[in-house]
């Protein structure tokens, strides 16, 4: 059974935090933050606001954007996060009683900034194994509550946000051929650890329930390992980079987005992002670029998109669709 993405929703919360607020609690400045990261401003959660309750109204404007979708009839719900309400009860089970969807699967995935992609990996097999027929595929993270507001390295960084696809069985594939993958020995160079003090590949964990990076580390490998792995997708469903209409990697970095363009030979105004306006918001990021693209118009019905994520683990997940 073949599958495709079938409509995308998003929301991000109202709260618009500028450069200008890391100002006034700690040194930096709005030029040194726009010119390394690219990010103007993110949105932060309400006190009272967690990462079900994005996923719940990305879920509803979803609905609201697709005349005729209904969300009763979801099978599953799968939900790509690492900053969930709570561990136990898992953030589906919550997007499940908040939306009424008597019968659905529910399981949250981890794989930080790659996890939306690997949710897409994992509805594709849903569908394909003729199990699941309407598949919800949420990222969606509340960062800001798990920021270290001391560290002006990564907390000028972070940002909340949701993003949801809806995927059903196609009569020919529009999910093509993924890649998926990990290296474990960078765990300690971007981690969120709540419980357990470790030593990973010689440097301590410290388990503060705060995300800690080692940025340049990530930086570099970043842009090797997103530039092979295009490469890597594009091979593995016979494809050229002039087949492409789109890319969206993860929004962690503008520098970052133009360094892999620089690398594969893509023209800048192919690559879509979500950093300037929200910046980075870990598993939504893919989503609210492509939302962005959407709303200007840019992307139309045919048009192929390479999606790839990369983050925390450090994992990585990329996957070409036609929309
Ligand atoms: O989402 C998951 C994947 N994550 C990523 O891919 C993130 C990858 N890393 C990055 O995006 C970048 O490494 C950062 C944005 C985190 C940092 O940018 P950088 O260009 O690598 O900065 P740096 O850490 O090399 O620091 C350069 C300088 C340092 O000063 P000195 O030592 O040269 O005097 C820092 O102390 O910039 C200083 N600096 C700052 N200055 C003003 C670091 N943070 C700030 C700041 N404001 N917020």
């Amino acid at each position: 059974m073949n599958s495709k993405i079938t409509a995308i929703g998003v929301y991000a919360p109202e709260k618009r935090i500028t450069n200008a607020y890391f100002e006034s609690i700690i040194d930096t400045n709005d030029e040194w933050i726009v010119t390394r990261t690219g990010i103007r401003e993110r949105r932060f959660a309400a006190d009272d606001q967690f990462t079900s309750d994005l996923c719940i109204q990305a879920a509803k404007n979803l609905a609201a954007d697709n005349k005729g979708v209904t969300l009763d009839d979801v099978d599953f719900i799968i939900v790509s996060t690492t900053t969930a309400d709570q561990v136990m009860p898992n953030t589906a089970s919550q997007i499940q009683n908040g939306l009424g969807m008597q019968n659905a699967g529910c399981i949250d995935i981890m794989a930080a900034c790659a996890g939306f992609v690997y949710g897409l990996v994992l509805a594709k097999g849903l569908v394909a194994a003729g199990t699941h027929k309407k598949i919800l595929v949420f990222g969606a993270e509340t960062l800001s509550k798990f920021t270290d507001y001391t560290d002006r390295t990564s907390c000028i960084l972070f940002g909340d946000g949701a993003g949801v696809a809806l995927v059903e069985p196609s009569d020919r594939s529009k999910l093509f051929n993924a890649v998926t993958g990990a290296d474990g020995s960078h765990g300690k160079d971007l981690y969120l650890s709540q419980s357990s003090n470790r030593v990973i590949n010689g440097e301590y964990i410290e388990a503060n329930g705060k995300i800690h990076q080692n940025g340049k580390v990530v930086f570099k490998w970043a842009i090797q390992t997103v530039s092979a792995r295009i490469r890597e997708l594009l091979a593995k469903n016979n494809m050229q980079l002039s087949d492409l209409d789109w890319i969206i990697l993860h929004s962690a970095n503008m520098r970052i987005i133009e360094g892999v363009a620089t690398e594969i030979g893509c023209p800048i105004e192919k690559m879509l992002s979500s950093i300037e306006y929200y910046g980075n918001t870990s598993s939504a990021s893919i989503p609210l670029a492509w939302n962005i693209a959407r709303t200007e118009g840019k992307i139309k019905p045919g048009n192929k998109i390479l999606m790839l994520g990369f983050g925390g683990g450090l994992t990585f997940a990329g996957v070409i669709v036609e929309v």
